[in-house]
């Protein structure tokens, strides 16, 4: 029943915070918990999980709550966690060597087939044996080995001929870390990730704070 139905995106964003919420909650082995204390952790009203949670369908169960481990498996489900993704990296700099060495996204299905540079230093060296190929060759590779999504960490002018590449390869999915507008056909599916917004928004709050002072501390709810 829940393909008929389109998700709204204000929910599909908020999908991945529960997902990682619930898996926090199994680590410390809670295996049960209610939407109140649900909505407590995470910041959210509890009427406000009720109505996500049932645009799948509702997980909960009156006077029970809700069962974590099926909540997590069912929402990794949704989220598309338990398939796994052939992937690739272009732009073997700072944030591509991060992403790279980061082994938890493998872990989640996220395969790293290959990381491609354009500098001949780090072509033929290999971050957690995955090999930095020319990117010369990314298409072919793209298209070889089925990649599926594209990571891209070129500088910002790079982007956009780094995204026709991946497109060309038959990439059906591009997570962007450049800051740049890329413009792709509509059928795949592009993710940008901009750090620096984040940050912003810490600056910005961070200046909020201090305006207020430090004598209404007193004032912050923390129930
Ligand atoms: P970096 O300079 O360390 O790495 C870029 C790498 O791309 C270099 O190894 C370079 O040889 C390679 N490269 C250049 N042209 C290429 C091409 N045509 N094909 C393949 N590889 C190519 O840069 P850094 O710090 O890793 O940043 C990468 C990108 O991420 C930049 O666009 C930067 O603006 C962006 N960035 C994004 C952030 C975010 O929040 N999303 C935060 C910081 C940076």
């Amino acid at each position: 029943e829940r393909s008929s139905q389109k998700v709204s995106m204000a929910v599909v964003r908020r999908l991945p915070k529960y997902y990682r919420y619930l898996e926090d909650l199994l680590h410390k082995e809670i295996y049960r918990i209610s939407s109140k204390e649900l909505s407590k952790i995470m910041g959210l009203t509890a009427s406000q999980i009720r109505q996500d949670l049932n645009c799948f369908g509702g997980f909960g169960q009156q006077g029970y709550g809700y069962n974590v481990e099926e909540l997590h498996k069912e929402i990794g489900k949704i989220l598309g966690l338990t398939k796994r993704y052939k992937t690739v990296i272009v732009g073997a700099g700072n944030i591509g060597q991060a992403i790279a060495n980061y082994s938890h996204f493998e872990q989640k299905g996220f395969e790293l087939k290959g990381i491609f540079d354009i500098n001949p230093k780090l072509i033929g060296l290999k971050i957690r044996d995955v090999e930095i190929y020319d990117v010369d060759y990314l298409e072919d590779f793209v298209k070889e080995n089925n990649i599926e999504i594209g990571v891209i960490c070129v500088p910002r002018e790079k982007a956009q001929e780094t995204a026709e590449k991946l497109v060309a390869g038959g990439v059906r999915g591009i997570w962007n870390f450049a800051p740049h507008d890329i413009k792709i056909p509509e059928n795949i599916v592009l993710e940008n990730v901009h750090l620096s917004e984040s940050l912003y928004t810490l600056t910005y709050l961070l200046n909020e704070k201090l305006q207020e002072g430090t004598d209404n501390l007193e004032n912050i709810e923390l129930d």
